[in-house]
């Protein structure tokens, strides 16, 4: 039985991965410790309301001595960091929240692992500090490159990536260093339920509902690989149970899409949904598909992002060979269960998208 410390659990990532957890491992203790930026959302984790071996807890990793306080008070022994700001586009905007989450945060959990797990010898041999890290990492590919390999140099191009690397280097200094039990797993594009509607897939679903624009940037053909998000969870679960310590594990979908590819065939299943569906033209009445319209009338090609990444994609063969991984949900699975999901939980993402995130957005997606 193991006692989880999951930082950033409410958010899309953590909190996909803890009810993953807590379905296959029901006698584990678990629990979430999230500052609630404006990607938490607690309402992730409420049907784990009456889970007895539960717990939320609203806190910010870079409070060290209460992080602390949780490992030795609930003795936990597990941490599964997933919490971060996470989205390119506001790194470029502001990358201060990005140093301060995801440096100084990381670094602020390895300082309270090693003075609770190791200093105090609470848990000195059995811990696992286990950091969630992205493909990013390693910067960009060309058409035709082979995929990210744990042996691929960083070269991180945006804030985001570049503070994401600096938090693996020192994951790999604190277990080189003072022997923390640490390993790290670099991923690949997530999506799947509670992905925050300012990411590529969940944006363009949520403005095909609205009539709105969806907006693509400089000329659609920058490519990246998606994973549905259990399999993530699966990659981290075989890595935290089966993954030598000390080592990082790439987890891909080997499942490159262009996002002009990815966006029209979003268009296309919405277009399907709503021709077998009329009280869909009902509950979304400004979208195209309730007039029989293309939802693809609605793609406008705006200003490229700065810095825009080409081509993301990951070669697998380290963690299928290791650790016998392989997704199990195929894209044609993922992207129609996840279309399902949005147009079934309409008071989730109505709901995260009031606010300021709003005025964010409107600032930010100008037509080019
Ligand atoms: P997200 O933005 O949806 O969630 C991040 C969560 O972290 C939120 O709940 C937020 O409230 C919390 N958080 C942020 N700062 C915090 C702090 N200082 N203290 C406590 N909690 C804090 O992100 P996500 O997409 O779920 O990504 C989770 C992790 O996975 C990140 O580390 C990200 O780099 C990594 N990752 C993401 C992807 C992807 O496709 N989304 C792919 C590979 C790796
Ligand atoms: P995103 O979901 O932000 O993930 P990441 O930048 O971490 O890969 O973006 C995925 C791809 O989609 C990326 O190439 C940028 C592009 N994109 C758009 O073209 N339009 C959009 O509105 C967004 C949010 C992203």
């Amino acid at each position: 039985m193991k006692r989880l410390l999951v930082t950033g659990g409410a958010g899309f990532i953590g909190s996909n991965f803890v009810h993953y957890w807590l379905e296959k491992y029901p006698n584990d203790h678990v629990v979430v410790l999230d500052a609630l930026t404006y990607a938490g959302n607690a309402s992730n984790l409420t049907a784990l309301d009456d889970v007895q071996n539960f717990e939320f807890v609203h806190g910010d990793i870079n409070d060290t001595s209460r992080v602390e306080a949780l490992l030795r008070e609930q003795e936990l022994d597990t941490i599964v960091h997933f919490a971060a700001e996470s989205h390119v586009d506001r790194s470029i905007e502001g990358p201060d929240a990005f140093i301060t989450a995801n440096i100084l945060g990381t670094h602020s959990l390895l300082k309270a692992a090693r003075q609770v797990w190791l200093s105090e010898g609470k848990c000195p041999l059995d811990h696992r500090f286990h950091h969630v890290s992205t493909d990013e990492v390693f910067g960009s590919l060309e058409t035709g490159d082979p995929g990210f390999s744990e042996q691929t140099a960083y070269a991180p191009n945006s804030p985001y990536s570049a503070s994401k690397a600096s938090s693996d280097f020192l994951v790999r200094a604190y277990h080189h260093t003072y022997g923390l039990n640490v390993t790290t797993s670099n991923c690949s594009n997530n999506y799947g339920p509670y992905h925050f509607p300012e990411k590529l897939i969940p944006l363009v679903m949520i403005n095909i509902l609205h009539g709105k624009n969806l907006p693509i940037y400089g000329n659609g053909m920058n490519i990246r690989d998606w994973l549905y998000v259990e399999d993530h969870a699966y990659g981290i679960d075989l890595v935290i149970n089966s993954g030598k310590v000390g080592e990082t594990y790439n987890i891909g979908g080997c499942n490159e899409w262009t996002n002009i590819d990815i966006v029209n065939l979003i268009c296309k299943l919405m277009d399907e949904k709503f021709a077998s569906n009329d009280l869909l033209k009902k509950r979304f009445p400004t979208s195209p598909a309730s007039a029989g319209k293309d939802s693809a009338s609605l793609i406008e090609y705006v200003k490229d992002r700065a810095g825009h990444d080409f081509r993301y994609a990951i070669d697998t063969s380290y963690i299928e060979a290791e650790l016998g991984y392989q997704p199990k949900v195929t894209f044609e699975q993922g992207i129609v269960k996840t279309l399902d999901w949005y147009l079934e939980n309409e008071d989730w993402w109505q709901a995260v998208m009031d606010g300021s995130y709003q005025a964010w957005i409107e600032t930010n997606y100008k037509a080019a």
